[in-house]
């Protein structure tokens, strides 16, 4: 079973009560704390960095699940693992030639060349060398050809399917993307222990879909702050994931 089952994201948590946020969570039964790093580039929201970072591992002993929505994340694999991250996730659309720029929400991505994947291994061995887990992320219009690739060769610890565009929370669940959740499940590099984290929209309703996909990792951050009980939210989530 993976290490992070459960990661509340706290993208939807208050900003300005951080500490109190990863405490609740804790005492909540979260496996992890599922951490919304962009840049303004890559995606259309600007939010944390590695002194966040720093201070939430500082103030929990959760483990820091940090997903890099940054269009050079390599850039900052050694400032992360430095401040506390547990695992690393960077998109894989930023090692296309173009640095993802000609994503298309409504136009599957193409097969990557080799000279791009070669670009996305060595980045899986640069957070590797950090000493943190290396996570692959897709977004949705992004197909799992490659990632697959990547996981049969052993560079990818876990593989994240966005269930949303990333850059905001509190979007609605994309069911479109749950095939890619199956093929990555069925493919013989996907076997059960490969760590498949879905994110996005995820919710008492929607999880599950998510797990019967084949999903063993969820993010969910509207659906566990936004509630009256956060606690029973988490609960529900893993008893579907655990199923
Ligand atoms: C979106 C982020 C998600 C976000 C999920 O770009 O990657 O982690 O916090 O929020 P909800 O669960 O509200 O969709
Ligand atoms: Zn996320």
């Amino acid at each position: 079973r993976p290490a992070t089952v459960i990661a509340p994201s706290i993208l939807s948590a208050d900003f300005a009560a951080l500490g109190a946020a990863a405490a609740a969570m804790t005492a909540a039964g979260a496996d992890a704390l599922h951490v919304d790093a962009m840049d303004g580039h890559f995606v259309d929201n600007l939010t944390l960095g590695p002194p966040v970072v720093a201070a939430l591992a500082a103030a929990t002993s959760l483990p820091l699940d940090v997903h890099m929505m940054l269009s050079d994340p390599g850039a900052w694999v050694g400032r992360f693992a430095a401040a506390g991250a547990a695992s690393l996730t960077f998109h894989l659309e930023t090692c296309y030639a173009d640095g993802g720029a000609s994503y298309d929400a409504a136009t599957p991505t193409r097969a990557m060349t080799d000279a791009e994947l070669a670009a996305a291994r060595s980045l899986c061995a640069k957070i590797r060398d950090a000493g943190v887990r290396v996570g692959v992320a897709l977004r949705p219009a992004t197909p799992v050809h490659d990632v697959a690739a990547l996981v049969a060769s052993g560079d990818v610890d876990m593989v994240l399917v966005m269930s949303v565009e990333p850059g905001f929370g509190g979007q609605s669940f994309m069911a479109g993307v749950l095939p890619k959740v199956a093929a990555l499940r069925a493919a013989a590099a996907g076997g059960p222990g490969l760590a498949i984290q879905v994110d996005g929209g995820v919710s008492p309703d929607t999880v599950g879909a998510v797990a019967t996909a084949g999903a063993n990792c969820v993010v969910a951050g509207s659906a566990v702050f936004g509630a009256p009980d956060p606690p029973r939210v988490i609960s529900i989530l893993r008893a579907a994931v655990d199923d």
